[in-house]
């Protein structure tokens, strides 16, 4: 079979790469990503080793540059992970969220049907339900839960997934969508919360945590997610959607006061900065169904996988100290410069 990846330079999907050409060594895996600031070939390094995997540097909205990719490679399987993820910077531009994620997803679901794949799957994620209250802990996000959306990125990832619905019911496209809690593990970008914090403590530099650090998110390593998607793909019923998530929530300063334990740093250092706008509270994955239909659980508890993670960064420091010297030092002073002087 040959897989396509999109995205697969990026956080979940090179570690999806990883699984796949591990798990599945039979399997021809063709990885497209525009290798945005997000994306970094450095990560794939591995993976260009295997002769049967192949990397194109490529714009999922270049319709030409796709088909072509799909005329020659005629993917069996589409697995759909490109995508703007930051929910700060989609506040800052919403463009090119709407742009890459909505547009980005049509341009492979025409070029899906005309090759004719066996399945497009579409990463999604369980911000497309909003959030949850704080005092209703019996609450949980499932299949059925309504779409409704509080940024511009959940919205524009919730508007790919009303598309690749309508796919599947016009055209007959066959289609699965995955809606996944927040990842942590290796090679995720530093602008997110866990390897932010990481870095930021490592340098002994202010850990600005939103508000008070109440919001709650439910914590799943990134290899479990890959899993997940692993099964879907192969075992899944078309036309389904699948939450993915390991019941395991946790409120942010509680992450954050555990990294500056487990790097032996002060929590002096934790900063309560202005909070994110239309900042969510709560997500909570109800993930019975992927559980009852193909048998998936989470492999890894969070202690394990934090420490597992910090260990990643510690000795990963060139993959990462690289990034956070370029035009991240931008990134940073714009987002976080006056919010830290406010909150001095
Ligand atoms: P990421 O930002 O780390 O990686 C995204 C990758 O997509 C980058 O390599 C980037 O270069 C590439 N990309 C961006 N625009 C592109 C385009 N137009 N054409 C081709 N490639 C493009 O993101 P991530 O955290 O790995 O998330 C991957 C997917 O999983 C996203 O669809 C996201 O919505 C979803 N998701 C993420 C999480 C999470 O916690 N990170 C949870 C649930 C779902
Ligand atoms: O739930 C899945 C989603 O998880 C994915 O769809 C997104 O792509 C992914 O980025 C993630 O979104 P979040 O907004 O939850 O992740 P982030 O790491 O940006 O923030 C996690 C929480 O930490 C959130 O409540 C905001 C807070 N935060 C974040 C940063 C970067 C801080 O308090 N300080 C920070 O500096």
């Amino acid at each position: 079979m040959t897989i396509l990846v999109t995205g697969g330079a990026g956080f979940i999907g090179a570690n999806f790469v990883y699984l796949e050409l591990k798990e599945h060594p039979e399997d021809r895996i063709v990885c497209i990503d525009k290798l945005t600031y997000a994306g970094n070939l450095e990560t794939l390094e591995e993976a260009m080793k295997y002769p049967n995997f192949r990397f194109e540097k490529m714009d999922i909205c270049d319709r030409e540059a796709v088909f072509q990719l799909f005329e020659e490679e005629k993917p069996d399987i589409v697995v759909n992970f490109a995508a703007e993820s930051h929910v700060d910077r989609s506040i800052e531009d919403p463009g090119i969220f709407l742009q890459t994620n909505i547009l980005g997803t049509q341009v492979l679901m025409d070029a899906s049907r005309k090759y004719g794949v066996k399945r497009y799957h579409q990463v999604s994620t369980d911000e497309v339900y909003g959030d949850l209250p704080l005092d209703r802990p019996d609450l949980f996000f499932t299949e059925e839960t309504p779409l409704k959306t509080s940024s511009p990125y959940s919205s524009s990832k919730a508007g790919a997934d009303l598309l690749v619905n309508a796919y599947h019911r016009t055209f007959g496209l066959p289609t699965t969508i995955s809606r996944c809690s927040n990842n942590y593990g290796p090679y995720q970008f530093p602008e997110k919360l866990i390897p932010l914090m990481i870095a930021n403590a490592l340098a002994d530099k202010p850990l600005p945590v939103y508000g008070e650090g109440l919001n709650v998110r439910d914590w799943l390593y990134v290899e479990d997610h890959c899993k997940a998607i692993d099964l879907i793909i192969r075992d899944g019923k078309v036309g389904e959607v699948y939450n993915i998530g390991g019941h395991n929530e946790m409120k942010n300063i509680d992450i954050v006061k555990i990294i500056c334990k487990a790097l032996d740093k002060p929590e002096s250092l934790i900063t309560h900065v202005t909070d994110r706008k239309g900042h969510d509270m709560r997500y909570a994955i109800d993930p019975a169904k992927i559980h009852r239909e193909l048998g998936w659980l989470p492999e890894t508890m969070f202690k394990d996988g934090i420490q597992k993670t910090i260990q990643w960064y510690l000795d990963h420091k060139e993959w990462w100290e690289r990034i956070i010297s370029g035009e991240y030092q931008n990134y940073f002073e714009k987002m976080y410069g006056d919010r830290l002087k406010d909150a001095e």
